[in-house]
């Protein structure tokens, strides 16, 4: 019993520290709504007074009502006293509707900033293991800030208006009021196992959501495959599938949400007839007590029932935004690695002793040694799977060694400044990926300080001026959403000229050539050896023709630096590179 106590206890201050997480950065809204709200409420509750006491006043046909104390008031300014209350009750709500929709407003902006800040500031190891499409549902569950923060300002201005009211009642008949606070009390705890019903349910639908959402986002990438597979209709239902999980597991939140209103009405009005009963039972209460009294108990519990339903909405969208919280924690927790040291210029890349295992625990790259020169043009090639890309992505800096380091010009990768060290390397992807925008978009990816005419010259350099003159605005012309209107050899040629653009002084290509003919992979090898001994130049191939240009090669095999050396010293050293130069020259 104690510890479910305690778990509860648990989960409701979780529940504060995320709602004030939320809205810690506007605190002088928080506070400028509560007051408004209790503004509101109090000029409500003395309205409400008056109303009774006037009501009496006019059936009693005496020409003065009593204030507090002796002091009393007539007729005519009862009812211009009354009139001033309501006004100021309307100016009050119109400032409580006023700050929080700006609140919510306030909230959502940043909480989305945070998200994407967070997501790009976070290691490529983690965002390569995040499902696709997570980022599009986490950013729409950012949308639910919106409506735990209007949740949020419903249950502040419920809460104030309901205890300047009772500040009021106190003044009037404090043994009614404590009667009305125990009754709201007994009241708000009948409500709480719906009220984490509703929790629970809540996050098993955001649960199924994000799965649908996930399966919707990879299927969206999927088009060619399904289709030629034939498995649309097996798609199509595992789709309705999830769709229908996520759906009945929604309508149990809404329906849940729909009871709170009916079950507290029915106890709260219960809970007045059963005052009744007592009081005409036992006679006790004058009549002119019971009716102010009676009046501010009904407000208090409509407002009860207010403070219950927000509190039940905070509970049905808390879950949503705690996966965005969640995601922002996970995200910043895992920040990539930036250092002070500015590299102005690339000399040597050394590797001493390096070891990689990636999350799963297998260790893909093991005690790899070696030292890149300046300027010179190194090939890699091994097996598919022996870990060429992942040796690329720590000579990048993407992904940081398990054990050993890697140095540049001596200073530890880690201790490099990433700002400075990305506007010197350039990467070619094994597969690139290219944005929804024209050809000058892509080649200058967002770098805005490339100008036109290293756009062209990067064209040229990649071999992908005639297939621009052959496009109908040149380099205005628009490729399609994410470049989809491009062959897989214009597109590999594309992301070649996007690494040369910004003139780097490393690069680095996976696979650059596997979708090229014969005539583009010859003029890219030229192009690589027109970069020798200006640009470091790092190459992964399976072709022997693209290696034929390197100064040295080295030979990767289930994660081990087996040879290094000038081509002619591998085909001595290696039998790996030998068996490759049979098969390419038949
Ligand atoms: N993100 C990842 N998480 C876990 N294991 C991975 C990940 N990426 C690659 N691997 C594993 O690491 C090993 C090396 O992969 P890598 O991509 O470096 O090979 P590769 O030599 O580039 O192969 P290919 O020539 O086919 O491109 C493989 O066994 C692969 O399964
Ligand atoms: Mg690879």
């Amino acid at each position: 019993m104690t510890s479910t106590g305690e778990a509860a206890r648990s989960r409701r201050s979780d529940h504060r520290r995320r709602v004030q997480a939320l809205v810690r950065p506007h605190r002088w809204r928080v506070a400028a709504l509560a007051a408004a709200s209790y503004v509101g409420g109090t000029s409500e509750a003395v309205f409400l007074l008056l109303a009774a006491r006037l009501a009496l006043a006019v059936t009693r046909d005496e020409p003065r009502l009593g204030l507090w104390g002796a002091a009393s008031i007539g007729i005519g300014g009862a009812i211009a006293l009354a009139a001033g209350l309501l006004l100021l009750r309307l100016v009050a709500n119109a400032a409580v509707v006023t700050l929080s929709t700006g609140l919510a407003q306030a909230v959502l902006t940043t909480t989305r900033g945070r998200l994407s800040a967070a997501y790009l500031n976070a290691s490529w190891s983690l965002q390569q293991n995040e499902p696709s499409g997570s980022l599009q549902t986490l950013s729409s569950y950012a949308d639910g800030a919106v409506r735990v923060v209007n949740a949020f300002s419903a249950s502040i201005t419920a809460g104030l208006s309901l205890l300047s009211l009772l500040v009021v009642a106190t003044s009037v008949d404090p043994l009614a009021t404590l009667v009305i606070v125990t009754t709201l009390g007994l009241l708000g705890r009948l409500m709480t196992p719906l009220r984490t019903r509703i929790r629970r349910r809540s996050t098993s639908d955001t649960r199924a959501n994000t799965t649908f959402n996930e399966t919707l986002s990879e299927l969206s990438t999927l088009g060619l495959e399904m289709q030629t597979f034939g498995v649309r209709d097996r798609f199509v239902r595992r789709i309705d599938a999830l769709s229908g999980r996520h759906a009945a597991a929604a309508r149990r939140t809404s329906a849940m949400q729909g009871m709170l209103t009916p079950v507290y009405t029915t106890l709260a009005y219960g809970g007045v007839l059963g005052g009744l009963a007592v009081f005409a039972a036992t006679g006790a209460g004058k009549i002119s007590a019971i009716g102010p009294v009676m009046l501010l108990l009904l407000r208090s519990l409509a407002y009860g029932q207010q403070l219950q339903t927000s509190a039940g909405s905070l509970m049905a969208f808390l879950p949503p935004l705690e996966r965005v919280q969640d995601a922002i924690a996970r995200y910043d927790a895992a920040r990539a690695s930036d250092g002070d040291t500015v590299v102005e210029r690339i000399g040597a890349i050394e590797a001493r002793e390096v070891s990689y295992a990636y999350p799963d625990g297998r260790t893909v790259l093991a005690d790899v040694s070696f030292r890149l020169r300046a300027g010179e043009v190194v090939g890699i090639i091994g097996p598919s799977g022996s870990g060429k890309s992942t040796l690329v992505q720590l000579l990048l800096g993407l992904r940081e060694p398990s054990t050993g380091e890697i140095t540049v010009d001596g200073i530890a990768l880690q201790d490099v400044n990433r700002g400075a060290w990305s506007a010197r390397v350039a990467f070619v992807a094994q597969e690139p990926r290219l944005i929804t925008g024209t050809v000058a978009d892509n080649i200058r990816f967002f770098r805005d300080d490339i100008g036109d005419e290293a756009l062209v010259r990067a064209a040229n350099l990649a071999n992908l001026q005639a297939d621009i003159a052959r496009m109908p605005d040149g380099f205005a012309s628009f490729l399609g959403e994410r470049g989809t209107n491009l062959s897989g050899g214009q597109r590999q040629r594309l992301s070649i000229a996007r690494a040369l653009a910004g003139s780097p002084q490393a690069l680095f290509l996976d696979e650059p050539t596997s979708a090229l003919d014969a005539h583009s992979e010859a003029l890219i090898r030229s192009t690589l050896h027109d970069l020798r001994g200006k640009v470091l130049t790092v190459v992964i191939a399976h072709r022997m023709s693209t290696l034929e240009v390197c100064d040295r090669i080295l030979v990767v095999e289930s994660g081990r630096l087996t040879a290094i050396g000038t081509p002619a010293d591998v085909a001595a050293s290696s039998a790996f590179y030998r068996h490759a130069l049979d098969v390419a020259h038949g």
